[in-house]
């Protein structure tokens, strides 16, 4: 029988992530060594980027798979639009010709609500989620064309879907993600190149103690009395994604923990006593 996940479809391929050095990014990048990929693995700090490409190579190792296993890490910020437009000199020759593009690196800050949103934040938020993506996708994009083969897997979030009091800007980040992944679905669809989006629900990472701005108790509470998905969950997703053959592009996944519904509604206390 053939196997189910079928990750071998992945060895020898080139993956480029953003926001590589924590949570989503970083676990994603783990799954795809272990399936024999190269990486580029792309985000702020870079001794966090150099920890991520160590724990890959030992994943790398241990999936024996005999492909890929090249592992670069190169800093970059997303709001800086000509470092985002540059990148794809900085990649060696022989990482260059990239076979997805995971559009990972976003942030949320603070729960205020409109009037009280702090303009610095707010620019940070909309020109990593929103600008840093986008310029990042017209250069893949431009590639992906002339090769006729390519997969881009934005992160969205259930946050692109629906919108909620106190997350205005980040709800209207990932709107303009899930906006932005669908007409890019329309505009490639004569082409041999897939359009992915991944939305997770909650996700216990440092998304939440970036958002109360280093303060873990504060952070912490966000998933008191559930069980969150972790980064690896959502790792999975982008991993089976990318794994599909080539002619099934999964263009939607909507993921929460088994105790959430919504944005706002979620069950705390244990399963299955109402
Ligand atoms: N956690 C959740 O509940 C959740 C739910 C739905 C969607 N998501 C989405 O999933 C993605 C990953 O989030 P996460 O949960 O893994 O959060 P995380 O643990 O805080 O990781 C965020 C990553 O983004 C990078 N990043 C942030 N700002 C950046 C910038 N200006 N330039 C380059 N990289 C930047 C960070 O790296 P540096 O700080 O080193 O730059 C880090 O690697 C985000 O797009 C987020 O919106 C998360």
């Amino acid at each position: 029988m053939t196997a189910v996940f079928n990750a071998s479809r992945l060895a020898g391929k080139t993956v480029l992530i953003t926001g590589a050095s924590g949570g989503i990014g970083a676990a994603t990048a783990l799954l795809f060594a272990r399936a024999g990929t190269n990486l580029i693995l792309t985000a702020r700090r870079q001794a966090q980027l150099d920890e991520v490409a160590r724990a890959a190579a030992d994943e790398h190792k241990a999936g024996a798979t005999g492909q890929g296993g090249k592992f670069v890490t190169l800093t970059l910020d997303m709001q800086d639009k000509a470092a985002v437009q540059g990148l794809l000199s900085r990649i060696p020759d022989d990482l260059r010709n990239v076979d997805v593009l995971v559009n990972n690196a976003g942030l949320v800050y603070g729960r205020e609500q409109v009037g009280d949103i702090d303009d610095a934040e707010l620019e940070i938020m909309f020109n990593t989620n929103v600008l840093g993506l986008i310029h990042l996708t017209q250069v893949f994009v431009r590639e992906f064309k002339q090769r006729n083969s390519g997969h881009i897997i934005n992160l969205g979030s259930i946050a692109g879907k629906e919108p909620y009091a106190g997350g205005a800007i980040y709800t209207a980040t990932k709107h303009a993600v899930h906006a932005f992944n669908g007409s890019l679905l329309r505009e490639l669809v004569g082409y041999n190149i897939r359009v992915s989006q991944i939305c997770p629900g909650m996700v216990e990472t440092d998304f939440s103690v970036t958002r109360f701005r280093g303060d873990r108790d504060a952070a912490a509470k966000t998933y008191e009395g559930l069980q969150p998905l972790t980064a690896h969950d959502i790792a999975e997703e982008i991993v089976w994604a990318a794994a599909r053959p080539e002619h099934v592009n999964v263009a939607d996944v909507l993921v929460f923990p088994t105790a959430q519904a919504s944005a706002t509604i979620n069950h705390r206390g244990p399963l299955g006593q109402q």
